[in-house]
């Protein structure tokens, strides 16, 4: 057919894709076309305006490397990282929710000890204590599970963005005993701005939005046997809450850090003095 219709168009495209080998593959490659050439006629899209997007497409790209992320940035931008993980976690009610990983992970960090801090500067800031037990929704423990955690330092930068913090500052993996219970010692997580240094933050500025993140601590919790929980914990002082610039906030993951001065609690917990204080489980589901 040579003289096609816009509609048809479309059509004879997903039909030359019909022959892939994979069934899902095929699936979305041809949804994503269909949606793709929809757009393109809604919005009436201009050869110059597709191919601004194609440049800005190409630059996105050209600002990642072995540190920098920026594909994952726009897809968090666009909201489509945290649908990807709406449509997909499917989370059993009862159990921790999930949220998006971010691109300031990093695999392999060191371990911790019961209680040992992950801030690894001198610090006159309250310790943040995070207590309580990895379990299933039943209530029965779970032995021995890792929990990574990682945060921003109160200047809002993570350690591998910020050459003044020591390596590792403010991550590292801590494990539950044989009962579940772990104790994680960090400080008072802050709000901070996403990278804007590239085409992400001109994206931002283009469509007046601001590039905050909710004050938050990560955690990827882990056991043999039980998905992988890949969450955050959030502060429900944080004024972002309501406009958290990668749109990952889920209500239940929303945590009150209560302060608390009593002498006794502090030395149970191997402290001076005031300290903020989390009692938060992780409840693991059973993996399939
Ligand atoms: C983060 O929380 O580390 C993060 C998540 C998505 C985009 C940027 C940062
Ligand atoms: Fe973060």
């Amino acid at each position: 057919m040579r003289n096609m219709s816009e509609s048809e168009l479309t059509d004879v495209v997903v039909e030359r894709y019909a022959g892939t080998t994979d069934p899902r593959l095929k699936e979305i490659l041809q949804s994503l076309i269909r949606h793709l050439h929809a757009f393109a006629r809604e919005v009436r899209l201009t050869e110059a305006e597709w191919m601004a997007g194609v440049l800005f497409l190409t630059a996105t790209g050209q600002k990642c490397d072995d540190k920098r992320q920026e594909m994952i940035l726009l897809s968090d931008n666009l909201g489509l990282s945290s649908l990807v993980n709406m449509v997909s976690a499917n989370v059993p009610e009862g159990a921790t929710e999930t949220t998006v990983l971010g691109p300031f992970y990093v695999p392999n960090s060191p371990d911790r000890g019961w209680g040992e801090s992950v801030l690894l500067r001198e610090s006159d800031e309250l310790p943040l204590m995070i207590h309580g037990t990895v379990r299933t929704n039943e209530g029965v423990k779970i032995p021995n599970a890792s929990i990574e955690v990682w945060q921003t330092d109160s200047n809002g930068m993570y350690d591998i963005q910020d050459e003044t913090q020591p390596e590792d500052n403010l991550r590292g993996r801590y494990h539950a005993n044989k009962d579940g219970a772990f104790l994680i010692r960090t400080i008072r997580p802050t709000s901070y701005p996403i990278p804007t240094d590239g085409p992400v933050g001109e994206l931002l500025q283009a469509t007046n939005r601001h590039p905050f993140r909710p004050a938050h601590v990560h955690a990827i919790v882990s056991a043999p046997g039980y998905r992988t929980l890949t969450t955050h914990l959030f502060d429900v002082e944080d004024k972002y809450l309501d406009s958290d610039v990668v749109f990952a906030v889920k209500e239940s993951l929303i945590r009150t850090f209560v302060k608390n001065e009593s002498p006794a609690d502090a030395e149970k917990f191997g402290l001076h003095g005031p300290f903020w204080e989390l009692a938060n489980d992780f409840i693991l589901t059973k993996a399939a």
